[in-house]
């Protein structure tokens, strides 16, 4: 392994933040996975403290690549519909580099940095066509690629059913706070992909988070979907290890 590969994946979620070294040539930890509970109220200042602990935890001074659940253009958070209010507007990429003093820094959405994993190195390799990689968590984050290719920032866990965002009805946390068995919650999933399939063509759905640690609970459930549906290979680390990708292959400075 190169020294020059490493980079430091830090992946902000919901509830919690996580980070470890990544091996960006091999998409291998080269750390622990290290993690601390999303601060509440998740403001800025709370989650960039937790990010320089979690650094201190690693011992890092390198590259650093941040996942971040909610929509980010130039380095500038535009919108964070879980996390506080005061992010919008918020110099991200700005602040990381001052913060951490790092000698680069890029950031983009959480699920496009899952995405870029699960591709590079896990169920999306080599895989043509229109693939979806949808991530089940606090939220429901997506990456769109056509033949491989990343179409950055969509919000398709966004998409109205039913009266609402999807996501307030399919995401993982739903299914626990609203104490749904595994075959409802798995219905409601199955509806929603339904939809995104018709919508876009989709040829593979990839589903990660959390969940895609147990597909033996939802899979049966996902009847009505018409193309093929697997489980994420890289399960949660796949956005720690995409978030690492970001500083190589994709700039956040247009
Ligand atoms: C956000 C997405 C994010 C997803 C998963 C959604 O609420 O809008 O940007 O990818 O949650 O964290």
């Amino acid at each position: 392994m190169s020294e020059a590969d490493r980079v430091m994946g830090i992946d902000i979620g919901g509830t919690g933040v996580k980070a470890a070294l990544v091996d960006t040539a091999s998409g291998e930890l080269a750390t622990e996975r290290v993690r601390q509970p999303t601060p509440q109220p998740a403001t800025p200042a709370a989650v960039m403290e937790t990010i320089k602990e979690l650094r201190r935890q690693l011992q890092w001074r390198g590259a650093v690549g941040c996942g971040f659940p909610g929509l980010v253009k130039s380095g500038r958070v535009q919108r964070a519909p879980n996390l506080d209010p005061s992010w919008i507007g918020y110099d991200l990429a700005g602040r990381l580099e001052t913060e951490l003093n790092a000698p680069s820094v890029a950031i983009g959405n959480d699920a496009d940095a899952a995405g870029l994993a699960e591709f590079e190195f896990g169920a999306g390799k080599g895989v043509a066509g229109t693939v979806l990689v949808v991530t089940l968590g606090t939220g429901i984050g997506s990456a769109v690629f056509r033949d491989g290719v990343l179409l950055p920032d969509t919000e398709l866990g966004h998409l109205e059913m039913r009266g609402k965002a999807a996501e307030k009805r399919a995401a993982a946390s739903i299914r626990t706070s609203k104490r749904l068995s595994w075959k409802k919650w798995g219905k409601r999933l199955n509806d929603y992909l339904v939809h995104v399939e018709y919508l876009l063509g989709v040829d593979l759905f990839i589903l990660g988070g959390g969940v895609s640690k147990r597909p033996e609970r939802f899979f049966p459930h996902l009847k009505d979907v018409g193309c093929r549906v697997e489980a994420a290979r890289l399960g949660n680390g796949a956005g720690i290890i995409g978030a690492a990708m970001f500083p190589s292959r994709r700039s956040t400075r247009p």
